[in-house]
């Protein structure tokens, strides 16, 4: 059998994941592994309709295919992104029917489910068989027991092909009524004067309600706000996974475009900040995606602490729970405060009106409260999971992160934690004397909120 392997890695034959698939290939030599490198070569396939149309034969011709990427920002690069754009755009979709297909990543597992299932939403569009998803970590494959288990994936996909088994769709297409916003005139009473709002948006001059929900915002406020529009700045490419950022923040394309300026002296200044974005296949644009891609700059460090974070979208967002996750996935991480989301999908534009002049209503009040909501496990898994990987196998790269996490104060290992560590060691001593245990078991009854009750005496 031929399987078209899709490379979402921009590092192409260097990428990590894509030796995933030729240990797949070296596994199983009676079928061909043709790998296209999808993300490397994006450029060319966007400038040349021939050389899209050669990738759709091959896919065409194929029996079955397979994602293969890294996790970028909680989701596929920005370049595969704009591969499955332009499937779309050129439509194609009818090479991609009734194929069968699986999905293959590396990363640190920060968020991968939330790309997975937009892959899978994807094929679920383009209505191919979806048979598995696959997210290994970016070592696994030097692990023998991991080898194994890639291998069994290797099965289940070919063998699903083979026998042509019966697969489920897990999503229902999307469905959108397209709606004129009209707006009305927001009363520009909301006093921004002591505090930064930027609203950030890659509206087109035909993204109708996008460009008028983004103007009603500001005219929330009673003093001029700042917008910026991303197609207004010089982005030469998206982020193409070089690291040379994790030593100092200093990105490659630091003096060859826009961006990174942009971040520092805009983004990173702002005390309310709005995305405005409209939603294209299952997330927002490319151009989107590239922004978050390109804010890896910034290292694992949260850049947005405390900031109120708001989103506007114009599109079905209630039907697309993942990009909502991936909103809160990426607040969390940043500990931002999310203030909410506004979608024309309301279908109302008395509402929708009411709704942008309450996200500023919101956005400056918490502002000047300082208040953000506690972490979820959104916030703390994030913390955990990259506090490990920068104080382990990350720290060589991220320097600047290591320094960060130092400074911070955010090694916060609890086995340094010298008196929670005497507490548990004294603890399980006790655990392993009955009658201490069963001391310790009636003390839990009131015990634990024991502090609690002295704090609430006293307030
Ligand atoms: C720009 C960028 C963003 C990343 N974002 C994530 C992420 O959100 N979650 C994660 O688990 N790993 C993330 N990673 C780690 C990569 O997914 C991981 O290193 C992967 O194995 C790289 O695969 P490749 O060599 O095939 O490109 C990111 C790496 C880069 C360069």
């Amino acid at each position: 059998m031929k399987i078209v392997v899709i490379n979402g890695s921009p590092k192409g034959d260097s990428s990590v994941t894509i030796h995933s698939v030729k240990f797949l290939q070296k596994k199983f030599p009676e079928h061909e592994f043709h790998i296209l490198h999808i993300a490397k070569r994006i450029k060319g396939i966007e400038r040349r309709r021939q050389t899209f149309d050669g990738i759709i034969d091959e896919i065409e011709a194929a029996d079955g295919v397979l994602w293969a990427f890294p996790l970028y920002i909680l989701m596929v690069p920005a370049r595969l992104k704009r591969f499955i754009e332009l499937i779309y755009e050129h439509s194609a979709e009818a090479a991609f029917k009734g194929k069968y297909t699986a999905a293959l990543s590396t990363s640190v597992h920060f968020n991968d489910h939330i790309a997975h299932r937009y892959i899978q939403g994807i094929c679920d569009d383009l209505d191919m068989k979806f048979v598995a998803s696959f997210s290994a970590d970016m070592m696994d494959l030097i692990n023998e027991n991991e080898q194994k288990r890639l291998i069994q994936f290797g099965k289940v996909f070919l063998s699903a092909i083979q026998h042509q088994y019966p697969t489920i769709k897990r999503y229902r297409p999307l469905d959108w009524n397209e709606f004129d916003y009209k707006p009305g005139k927001n009363v520009p009473s909301i006093d921004a004067s002591n505090k930064r709002v930027l609203v950030i948006s890659d509206a087109r001059s035909d993204d109708n309600n996008l460009q008028k929900m983004a103007d009603s915002f500001c005219a929330s406020f009673a003093s001029k706000v700042e917008t910026i529009n991303l197609r207004d700045l010089k982005i030469v490419s998206s982020c193409i996974g070089c690291l040379q950022c994790g030593y100092d923040n200093d990105c490659a394309f630091d003096e060859r475009d826009d961006f990174n300026c942009f971040y520092r002296e805009k983004v990173l200044q702002a005390d309310v900040l709005v995305f405005a974005g409209t939603m294209t296949d299952r997330f927002l644009s490319c151009l989107w995606k590239t922004y978050f891609d390109r804010t890896f700059f910034m290292g694992h460090f949260p850049s947005l602490i405390g900031v109120q974070l708001g989103v506007i979208i114009s599109g079905p967002l209630t039907e697309n729970e993942n990009l909502r996750d991936f909103f809160e996935g990426y607040s969390g991480w940043q500990q931002a405060h999310i203030l909410g989301f506004v979608s024309d999908e309301i279908g109302d534009s008395e509402e929708i009106d009411t709704q942008l002049q309450d996200l500023a209503r919101r956005g400056i009040e918490f502002a000047n409260m300082g208040y953000v909501q506690p972490q979820t496990f959104l916030g703390v898994g994030a913390h955990k999971v990259f506090r490990d990987e920068i104080w382990g196998r990350l720290r060589t790269v991220f320097q600047a992160d290591h320094r960060g996490y130092k400074e911070q104060g955010w090694y916060d290992f609890p086995m340094w934690d010298a008196p929670t560590h005497m507490m548990a060691a004294m603890g399980t001593l006790g655990m392993n004397i009955p009658r201490v245990r069963e001391q310790i078991q009636e003390m839990l009854k009131y015990g634990v909120s024991f502090r609690h009750r002295k704090i609430v005496e006293k307030a």
